[in-house]
């Protein structure tokens, strides 16, 4: 275990954003986590994954604790289903394709999200149709309090749409050290119906579609729609996609006759929050190093040199007009620090 002091933390988020950690550890067992938990000239901590759901505002005067632990292994398997376990500093995309190269169904939607392993149940990463909860089994976290292990089922994980436990009532209170997810491995429940995946298996003319076309072509449609961060920084969706009642709906369908939705309840639809922040005026806008994607309004950008104090200045702006102009208030996904 090495502490670093005063480490850059440009190549560990997805924004892209200059800011400087105090001290900087990478823990890649969890004995190293709980030892640097202990570590009391250290109170103030940051447990850091892939990077990418997050906007760093300020210089952080604490600890950076980068989870790097690493592993994926079988728990146990019959005809039709697989256990695995992975450990959490695990790439999520290289895990969803090493599931892919050895028959594993379910995870194939959820293919180049960016990120851990550990991180995915926090906001029950979702694309294309399926969302983490629908594989998940149980994961296992190290309370900062006790320093012990603890397991976490699914149902006590009270996954909804961006949004779990450690969202809620456990924030900031566990690091996530694996993750057990069930798998298939043969009769598999594909999900090809969401309207881009249809038409880009017919593109592929991949008529009896296999997991591997579906994650190619959930990689060719998310190439399309999102910027690498390797060439434009972002951290993905940077709201979440309100959900409003049917009423305020209705009222806004006389004014906004094209306003898409999805259905969630009997009283209540989905908005796409991109949409939103289209007519409200800012898809494509630049300013100075930073702005909005011109393919995907929900994705806010850095072109190089932003602050992330920019970025959330913008992100306010865009707050501010969405609610004036339609009585919504767009949440920030990210998490802002
Ligand atoms: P980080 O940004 O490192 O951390 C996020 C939060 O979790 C922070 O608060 C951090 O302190 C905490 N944390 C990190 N690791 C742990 C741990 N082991 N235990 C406890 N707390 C921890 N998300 C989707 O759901 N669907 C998408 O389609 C999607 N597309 C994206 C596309 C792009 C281009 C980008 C940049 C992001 C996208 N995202 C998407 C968001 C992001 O990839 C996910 O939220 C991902 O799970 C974040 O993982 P991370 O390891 O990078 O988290
Ligand atoms: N739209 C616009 N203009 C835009 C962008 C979107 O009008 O600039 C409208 C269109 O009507 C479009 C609809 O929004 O049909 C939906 O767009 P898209 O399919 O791109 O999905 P999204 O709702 O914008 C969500 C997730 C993404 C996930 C995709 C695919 C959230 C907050 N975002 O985006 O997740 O990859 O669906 O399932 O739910 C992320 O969380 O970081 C993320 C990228």
């Amino acid at each position: 275990m090495h502490i670093q002091e005063n480490i850059s933390l440009k190549p560990y988020n997805t924004f892209g954003i200059d800011v400087t950690a105090k001290h900087f550890v990478s823990a890649s067992n969890i004995d190293d986590l709980k030892q640097i938990l202990s570590l009391k000239e250290h109170p103030n901590k940051l447990i850091l994954g892939g990077g990418s759901n997050m906007l760093l505002t300020k210089d952080f005067n604490g600890l950076v604790v980068h989870i790097n632990l690493k592993g994926i292994e079988i728990i146990s398997e019959n005809d039709n289903t697989v256990i695995v376990k992975a450990n959490a500093g695990e790439n999520w995309h290289e895990f969803v394709l090493w599931c892919i190269n050895n028959g594993f169904g379910g995870i194939e939607n959820l293919s180049l999200i960016p990120g851990n392993v550990g991180t995915a149940p926090i906001q029950n990463i979702g694309a294309y149709g399926v969302e983490l909860k629908d594989v998940f089994e149980s994961c296992e976290a190290l309370s900062l309090e006790t320093k012990s292990l603890r397991s976490f089922s699914k149902s006590e994980c009270n996954f909804g749409y961006r949004n779990s436990i450690f969202k809620q009532e456990a924030k900031g209170q566990f690091i996530i050290t694996n993750v057990n997810f069930k798998l298939s491995k043969q009769n598999y429940n594909l999900s090809i119906n969401y309207g881009a995946i249809t038409s880009q298996l017919e593109l592929m003319k991949a008529n009896n579609p296999t997991i591997q076309d579906i994650s190619k072509a959930v990689i060719s449609i998310r190439e399309s729609k999102l910027p690498n961060p390797k060439e434009i920084g972002n951290s993905g969706s940077f709201f979440k996609n309100p959900v409003i009642s049917k009423t305020l709906f209705n009222t806004l369908l006389e004014n906004f006759k094209d306003i898409p939705s999805y259905p969630i309840s009997e009283d209540k639809v989905k908005v796409p929050a991109g949409w939103l922040i289209e007519k409200a005026g800012f898809k494509g806008k630049r300013f100075d190093d930073y702005g909005v994607h011109k393919n995907q309004a929900l994705v806010l950008v850095n072109f190089g040199g932003a602050k992330g104090s920019d970025i959330l200045k913008l992100s306010k702006l865009i707050q501010k007009t969405v609610e004036r102009i339609f009585g919504i208030f767009i949440e920030a996904e990210v998490n802002i620090l």
